[in-house]
Parts: C-alpha cells; sequence; structure tokens
C-alpha cells in the first residue's frame, strides 16, 4: 500500500493551481442522470472519488468519458435499470444523490444506503424526508432506499430541521423535472449549492435563492445538455493556504475564489499570517513571523469555518504560541486525526466537540496513519513542521479529495514523496 515520507522543515514558495471542487463535481455528474443530452463538466478534478462516482454512472447507463483538457462527457441517453449496489456505493456518501434524479427520471429506484468517511453517524433521513415530501414513497429493505413515485414526484414545501449539504442538493436533484414549486428552507448556502443551481438552470431548469436560506425551484419538463466549469475547490485551497500558515513561506494560490474562505482568512489573519486576495482568482498567502498565534475556531455551516478544513487549522495550532480550542459542530467524531497528530508530540485534550490544542514548540517526525479524508492531509500539513521524518500510511484516504498533492507540495519546496509498497 502506498505511504507518504516527509522530511519536515522547509517553508514553501512560489504558485500552486487549485482544481475543482470534488464535493461539488459528484453532485454535478449526478444531474447527467437528468437529461438525455450530454452534460460535459470543465475543470473536473481527477480523484478516486470522481471515478467512483463514474463507475456507479456507467452501471446505472450513463456514459463517460475523461478528456485530456480536464473535461468529462457524461451522456445518459438511455438509462439502464434503476439499481445501485452496495458495492458501488458504501465507498462514498455522494453517490447516494442519484436516489432523487433516478426517481426524477424513471419513477422507481432502488440504491443502498451509503458508507463514506467515518466521521460520525452520518445518517440520511434527510433526504429520504425531502424525497418522501415530494411524493416518493420510500421503504428501508436490507440495506436498500426502495423508492417509486408511481404519479411522479410533486412540488413541497421542505424546512430541514438543520442544514445539510447532501439533503440540500439532493432536493433540488429531484425537485427540478417534478410538477410544480418546491420551496427548500433552510437550506445550505455552501458554494456548491450556488454551483449546483447555476449548473441546473443553464440545463433548463428553474432554481432561484440558492446560496440563501430559501431555495425555490419551479419544475420543468425536461433538462436539456450544457457545459459547465467546476467551481473551484475551496477546500483544497484553504488546505494550501494552511500548509503555509505551518510551513511558513510566501505562496500564491491560483485558479481559486479567494471569496469563498472568508472564515478562513479571517483566523489566518488573526494568528498573524498575511492574507492578500491578488484577483477574484487568486490569493498570496505569507508566513514570516516565526511562531503563529494560538486562536480559538469553531466549525459552521457557510459561510462559517469549514469542518473539512478544521484537521488542518488544527495542525497549524499544534506548534502555535499559546493554547487554542477548536470546536466541531458539524460532525460528531471528526477528531480522529488528534491521536495521531499526538504520536507526532502534539499537545491535545479532546472532550467531546471540543479539542483544546496547547503548542508546543516543535513536533518529532513519526508514523502515523490517516483516518479519514481531511485527517490525512493534517497528518501531511504536521509532517511539514515536524523534525525529521513523517510517514502517512492509509494514504488512499488522500486520494479520494487531493489530486496530485506530493508533487504540488514538492513544487513548492516541500521534501514529500510517496512510496509504494
Ligand atoms: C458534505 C461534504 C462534506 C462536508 C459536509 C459539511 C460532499 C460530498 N461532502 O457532506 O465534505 O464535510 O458537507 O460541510 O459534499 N445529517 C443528518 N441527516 C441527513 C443528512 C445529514 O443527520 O439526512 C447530519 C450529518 O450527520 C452531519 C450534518 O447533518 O452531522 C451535516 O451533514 P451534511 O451537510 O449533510 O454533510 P454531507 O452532505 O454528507
Amino acid at each position: 500500500m502506498d505511504r507518504i515520507l516527509i522530511k519536515g522543515g522547509n517553508t514553501l514558495s512560489g504558485s500552486v493551481r487549485i482544481n475543482g471542487a470534488k464535493n461539488s463535481a459528484l453532485k454535478l455528474m449526478a444531474a447527467a442522470l437528468l437529461t438525455d443530452e450530454p452534460l460535459i463538466l470543465t475543470n473536473m478534478p481527477d480523484l478516486a472519488d470522481s471515478r467512483f462516482m463514474a463507475h456507479l454512472l456507467n452501471h446505472l447507463g450513463v456514459e463517460t468519458e475523461r478528456r485530456d483538457d480536464r473535461a468529462m462527457v457524461l451522456h445518459g441517453k438511455t438509462l439502464a435499470t434503476p439499481f445501485a449496489p452496495y458495492d458501488l456505493v458504501r465507498k462514498m456518501r455522494a453517490t447516494f444523490n442519484v436516489l432523487g434524479p433516478l426517481i426524477a427520471r424513471h419513477g422507481h429506484a432502488r440504491v443502498s444506503l451509503p458508507g463514506g468517511c467515518a466521521i460520525g453517524a452520518r445518517p440520511v433521513d434527510l433526504h429520504l424526508k425531502a424525497l418522501q415530501a415530494m411524493g416518493a414513497q420510500i421503504e428501508l429493505e436490507e440495506g436498500y432506499a426502495v423508492a417509486k413515485a408511481p404519479k411522479g414526484l410533486h412540488g413541497a414545501l421542505i424546512n430541514f430541521p438543520f442544514i445539510s449539504v447532501g439533503a440540500t442538493e439532493h432536493a433540488m436533484l429531484a425537485a427540478v423535472l417534478a410538477d410544480g414549486d418546491t420551496v427548500l428552507e433552510n437550506a445550505a448556502r455552501e458554494p456548491e449549492i450556488t454551483d449546483l443551481a447555476d449548473c441546473l438552470n443553464a440545463m433548463g431548469a428553474s432554481v432561484s435563492g440558492a446560496g440563501g436560506a430559501t431555495i425555490t425551484i419551479r419544475g420543468v419538463g425536461s433538462l436539456h445538455g450544457h457545459t459547465h466549469r467546476v467551481v473551484p475547490d475551496r477546500i483544497e485551497a484553504g488546505t494550501y493556504a494552511l500548509a503555509v500558515a505551518a510551513a511558513g513561506g510566501d505562496v500564491r494560490i491560483e485558479n481559486c475564489a479567494p471569496e469563498h474562505l472568508g472564515a478562513l482568512w479571517d483566523r489566518m489573519r488573526a494568528i498573524g499570517v498575511t492574507v492578500e486576495p491578488q484577483d477574484a482568482q487568486c490569493v498570496r498567502i505569507v508566513q514570516n513571523n516565526g511562531r503563529c498565534a494560538a486562536v480559538d475556531m469553531e466549525t459552521q455551516a457557510y459561510p462559517g469555518f469549514p469542518t473539512d478544513l478544521q484537521a488542518q487549522f488544527m495542525a497549524v495550532m499544534c506548534c502555535a504560541d499559546g493554547a487554542s480550542i477548536i470546536r466541531e459542530t458539524i460532525f460528531e467524531n471528526r477528531f480522529m486525526h488528534a491521536p495521531e497528530l499526538v504520536r507526532l508530540g502534539a499537545d491535545i485534550m479532546v472532550h467531546g466537540r471540543e479539542a483544546v490544542v496547547r503548542g508546543v514548540p516543535v513536533l518529532h517526525g513519526a508514523p502515523v496513519m490517516a483516518t479519514d479524508l481531511r485527517a490525512s492531509v493534517s497528518l501531511v500539513i504536521a509532517g511539514l513542521i515536524a523534525q525529521g521524518n513523517t510517514e502517512v500510511s492509509r494514504i488512499y484516504h488522500l486520494d479520494r479529495g487531493f489530486e496530485g498533492l506530493e508533487q504540488k507540495l514538492s513544487a513548492l519546496g516541500a521534501d514529500i514523496k510517496r512510496v509504494s509498497g
């Protein structure tokens, strides 16, 4: 199995180019089920997760072709049986978002309940309730959601009890072809939601209010093909910004959307890092003041601090000057990186949803193990500042969400390589 070896101590400099957002790409790919014309997604990341989603879509009858220009063509001209087996769903939660489009297109579907990162229970009750409100009859049978809507889906008022990115996207994907108006209240406001709405609208849907708490979808009879550029990955961009905060240096992060990371910039400036947006697609991060200051941080739904950057922020706080309280409000079990960071010499105490990180002067390299997607990259960041060699194993987690991480970091001056076996 592949591992990543890092020799810590180098500062980072130069520029790094950010890919399209994994989390957006996966839901945009599901939109290909809604039309019999080709959907072309440009700025597509090439990741284990997007390949996995493509396999599932192929099984469902969508032809996919990855082009050399970082585009993917998805064509669901005639769909196959609407059955998504466990093996094609279990690795990744986003695959569950095919259920709504399949019901919309076929009137019935059988989709395995999902797996994904082990960061809490992560049920899909909100997804199912939204589809049921639109007229789907759903039974849970032996690990599968078995759904039918003999009269088709209809518009509904759906008030989410709390914010869910996946359920908001799933409801949008189902509602665009429903009969009548659907109103989503307490909807997620992430840039990936707006990206999905923009793509669906360009395919002929009528979605308004995305990016706000209330989204209104007027159902239409059919959607057509379109070419859509995937929004930049704010989590990848934020990860490189935090790597610079940890290791020190001066890096331009290009092809990103700095406006999507306001909460991160706020915390980074508070710890003493210089954040200089250059234009709408580029931000310069400079850290040459020695140790960062310790500050508290709490994850929140967008526009708050993203839970997907919490582990990376904790890695930076490990060597900060002072103590930091990090509070995770989105997922109940998302501190699995803490014991691994402690193996590198960090001082972290976890109490339920709070972690107290007391900055230490140095970390020391050690073998560590990735436990989930974002946790694994926090170990890489910690390895960049640790004295000596850090070896990160189980990096298949990393490959789910970060394309070319070791090449990009090594181009910035880090001593990092991947080894097999
Ligand atoms: C998406 C992102 C993930 C990110 C998360 C929060 C993708 C592929 N993944 O995950 O990277 O960390 O948003 O920004 O886009 N919940 C329920 N019932 C439901 C749905 C969710 O209880 O039906 C809970 C979850 O367990 C979690 C919280 O709601 O505690 C938020 O989850 P949600 O926003 O749905 O996250 P995902 O869409 O799974």
